[in-house]
């Protein structure tokens, strides 16, 4: 099978949502700290009607109705995620309620765990599957979802949740490109959640700030090589981001992207420090990749300013969701893709390369890129982003600590029937409905 990539998404959100400006107030930090300082807008907020299993379920139900897909044309199935709520039995098999109906049982892959890598995992997995012997002439479904949050404190406005279904298969609109994956993958204790009963992970949220930076040097850096090697005509010439026309990252907070964005320009100036186009910034290849090249605010500030307007162009249509959203860990960076895709006029994405960038701390990091070879008018009329995202309930930061608590005391529960509101939900969203006391858990659907 030849052209495999992305023939749909879908993309499921909380119904309500935080004003960060407001929740800036009622944290009592500067103006502007949560706005500007990370870049965040809105923040999806679950109460606890919502659990893994019910937005994986609502993802993948809407990604099959709005594609009038048969269930049976399904054989592959894997989700993505760090929102565990059982040691053993995976959200796959949860999926499977779906399939019943089709009588197909044959649907192969599970779930994938590292932070917020696990639905890239399975994406390259999902490739690889069509790819192979393997593959039976069948659709691959991948999902990434998460439902992020933190202890009160200073990551607490960088949570949010949100789940991502892509429909994979040959001679796809958006066709990834073979044989450029550019992978790192280290042994860092930045962010890990030791305890299945609280949401909440332990994170040293500066280091793995700058994980996440040092991971996407080495990934991108390897990728520039392998795209050299198997696309150029002249392998000894690796590609800068000048032949990316758009750049999709994993979003923890939208101010890190821009950082991460702005980083890629110095790191095709170190390839080339005498070229002209990087003008001013030349005198700055000093620092290499040095340690002091990760925390130096003055290389940041320069090279922030520098890429800016090639920022708002190449990145910031992909922000859209994160911005609204909030951090979806797994689903963040496919959040992204959905964004640029279903908000971008198809005549200027036509024949455009786009970059993709992945980061799941602990930590795996990939740079990969896909290349928009077919129209996309199917994403807009699907995705819907704005119009369905503009719909969503906004909720005081009280309330939105409310939330909070009522979700963080009640995980883990048996016998325990959620008193989340569910008139608020969009139709076609899977509540959860109830879990008896040997921890079994029921779904319907709004
Ligand atoms: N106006 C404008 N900017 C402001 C203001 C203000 N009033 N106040 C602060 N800022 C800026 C700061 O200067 C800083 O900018 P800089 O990063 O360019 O230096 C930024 O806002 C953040 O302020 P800090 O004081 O550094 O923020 P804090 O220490 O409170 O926390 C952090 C930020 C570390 C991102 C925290 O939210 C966190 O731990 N988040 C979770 C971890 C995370 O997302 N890690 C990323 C990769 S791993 C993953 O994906 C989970």
């Amino acid at each position: 099978p030849a052209n495999v990539g992305i023939h749909a998404l879908e993309f499921h959100f909380p119904a309500q949502f935080v004003d960060q400006e407001e929740l800036e107030q009622f944290d009592g930090v500067s103006t502007g700290k949560y706005t500007i300082g990370l870049g965040q807008t809105q923040m999806g907020v679950c109460d606890d009607r919502e659990d893994i299993n019910s937005i994986s379920l609502t993802v993948v139900q809407n990604l099959v109705e709005k594609h009038s897909l048969s269930f049976k044309d399904i054989g592959f199935l894997e989700v993505g995620t760090e929102t565990l709520i059982d040691k053993s039995k995976s959200v796959k098999t949860v999926l499977m309620t779906l399939f019943e109906k089709s009588g197909n049982f044959d649907v192969v892959g599970i779930d994938t765990k590292n932070a917020c890598y696990g639905g890239t995992a399975s994406v390259f997995n999902a490739v690889n599957w069509i790819e192979s012997s393997s593959w039976d002439g069948r659709w691959a479904i991948v999902v990434a979802a998460d439902i992020a949050s933190y202890a009160p404190g200073p990551a607490r406005p960088t949570g949010g949740a949100g789940a991502v279904a892509i429909l994979i298969g040959p001679n796809a609109p958006v066709v990834f490109d073979q044989g450029v994956r550019g992978t790192f993958m280290n042994n860092v204790w930045d962010f890990y959640k030791p305890e299945l009963g609280c949401e909440y992970p332990i994170v040293d949220g500066h280091f793995s700030s700058v994980c996440y930076i040092q991971s996407f040097d080495a990934s991108y850096n390897l990728f520039t090589q392998k795209f050299a090697k198997r696309y150029s005509p002249h392998p000894e010439k690796k590609i800068t981001s000048q032949d990316l026309d758009h750049v999709v990252f994993h979003s923890p907070n939208c101010k890190l992207v821009q950082k991460a964005f702005a980083r890629m320009t110095y790191l095709d100036l170190l390839q080339d420090p005498e070229n002209a186009l990087y003008g001013p910034l030349k005198e700055w290849a000093r620092f290499g990749q040095t340690e002091e090249s990760y925390y130096n605010k003055d290389l940041e500030r320069t090279l922030i300013q520098f890429t800016k307007d090639e920022y708002q162009k190449k990145v910031l249509p992909s922000l859209y969701a994160a911005t609204n959203v909030g951090n979806m860990y797994t689903a963040s960076m496919w959040a992204g893709l959905a964004s640029l895709l279903s908000l971008t006029p198809e005549q200027e994405l036509l024949q455009k390369r786009v970059g993709l960038f992945s980061y799941g701390s602990g930590s795996a990091a990939t740079f990969f890129s896909a290349r928009i070879v077919g129209s996309t008018e199917r994403f807009k009329e699907t995705i819907q982003m704005q119009t369905r995202l503009a719909q969503r309930i906004k909720v005081t930061p009280e309330r939105y600590s409310e939330l909070m608590l009522l979700r963080q005391e009640t995980a883990g529960l048996k016998d325990y029937t959620p008193v989340g509101d569910t008139t608020i939900m969009a139709k076609g969203t899977f509540y959860l409905q109830h879990i008896d006391d040997k921890s079994r858990r029921t779904y319907a659907r709004v």
